[in-house]
């Protein structure tokens, strides 16, 4: 289903027969909402957020490519979280997807002005589905479409916010006694000491390595996330806390409480494609019941 979204800007609702949905902006490839079937949202959107290009949405899922953060001389997260992505109307096959019915394939190339900042051209496919139980699948295709036979390297970031009743009372599993680099230290390295990953303040790590099933515990909606992944060997941790949440336009004072983002990321070894390569990145969220995943 294809309407007007917030701004008049385009926008793709998914729906799942069981219920679940989801709607994604052509406006940065950006995913707003995802909702299980009982109509709740499990992602955070800002109340301040704009939806006025250049800037980009704050919330939800932000494709963050050709680079994540400051790793590299583009501005913040790279180009492809603002710009207008299409409808790909000639989509490659997707043999691990077959069983849904609910999805959209999206493709980004790079304009004439986009090359003079990132001279690399290819091809980003991008496929939202919703899965019959309602888990919310992105796959990513980045091809070097280049005829000149130069390389390119990326990095790279699915930045989900999630939605949280209390950042306090929530827990993330999988990430335990990893190495990370740490932003708030000048990106240096040092490795996760102790139990389950909790919140008290500021946070914004790049865990390296990680396993491909990461959990978010929210004992208070007794709701737990639970992230796959793949081709995506990091995972950024990042909440801005009560000081970088009013420093943010569009970000809600207190905010920072019910959001947080665990992103599937490549970036401390970025990911380097010759002419006619193909990379794929794959996510995949589920928001079941805690009971569910108890003893998991
Ligand atoms: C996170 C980064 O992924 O995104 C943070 O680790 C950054 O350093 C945050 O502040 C938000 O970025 P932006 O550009 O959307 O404000």
């Amino acid at each position: 289903e294809f309407c007007k979204g917030n701004n008049g800007l385009d926008k793709i609702v998914l729906r799942e027969s069981r219920g679940s949905s989801a709607e994604v902006y052509l406006y940065g490839g950006h995913v707003t909402s995802w909702k299980n079937d009982h109509g709740e949202e499990l992602l955070f959107v800002s109340s301040k957020a704009t939806f006025k290009p250049p800037k980009a949405i704050r919330g939800g899922i932000p494709i963050c490519f050709p680079q994540f953060a400051s790793h590299g001389s583009l501005e913040s997260h790279g180009f492809a979280r603002n710009r207008f992505w299409s409808i790909d109307t000639d989509p490659p096959a997707f043999p691990t997807n077959s069983s849904s019915k609910a999805y959209i394939d999206l493709i980004l190339r790079p304009s004439e002005e986009d090359l003079k900042i990132w001279p690399h051209s290819f091809e980003f496919r991008l496929r939202v589905a919703l899965t019959p139980g309602g888990d919310l699948m992105l796959i990513s295709r980045v091809r070097n479409t280049s005829t000149d036979g130069k390389p390119f390297s990326f990095t790279f970031a699915y930045h989900t916010y999630f939605s949280v009743s209390d950042i306090s009372e929530v827990r993330v599993e999988g990430l335990e006694t990893l190495d990370y680099l740490d932003n708030l230290q000048n990106k240096e390295r040092f490795t996760e000491q102790g139990d389950a990953i909790t919140f008290e303040s500021e946070v914004d790590k790049i865990y390296l390595s990680t396993p491909t099933k990461i959990a978010i515990l929210d004992h208070e909606k007794k709701r737990t996330f639970v992230i796959r992944k793949d081709g995506l060997p990091d995972a950024v941790v990042w909440n801005p806390w009560d000081k970088k949440a009013k420093a943010m336009a569009d970000f809600g004072d207190d905010e920072y409480k019910h959001m947080l983002c665990v992103e599937a990321a490549a970036v401390e070894k970025p990911i380097t494609l010759k002419p006619g390569e193909e990379w794929k990145g794959r996510l995949e969220l589920s928001g079941v019941p805690s009971s569910y995943c108890s003893g998991q």
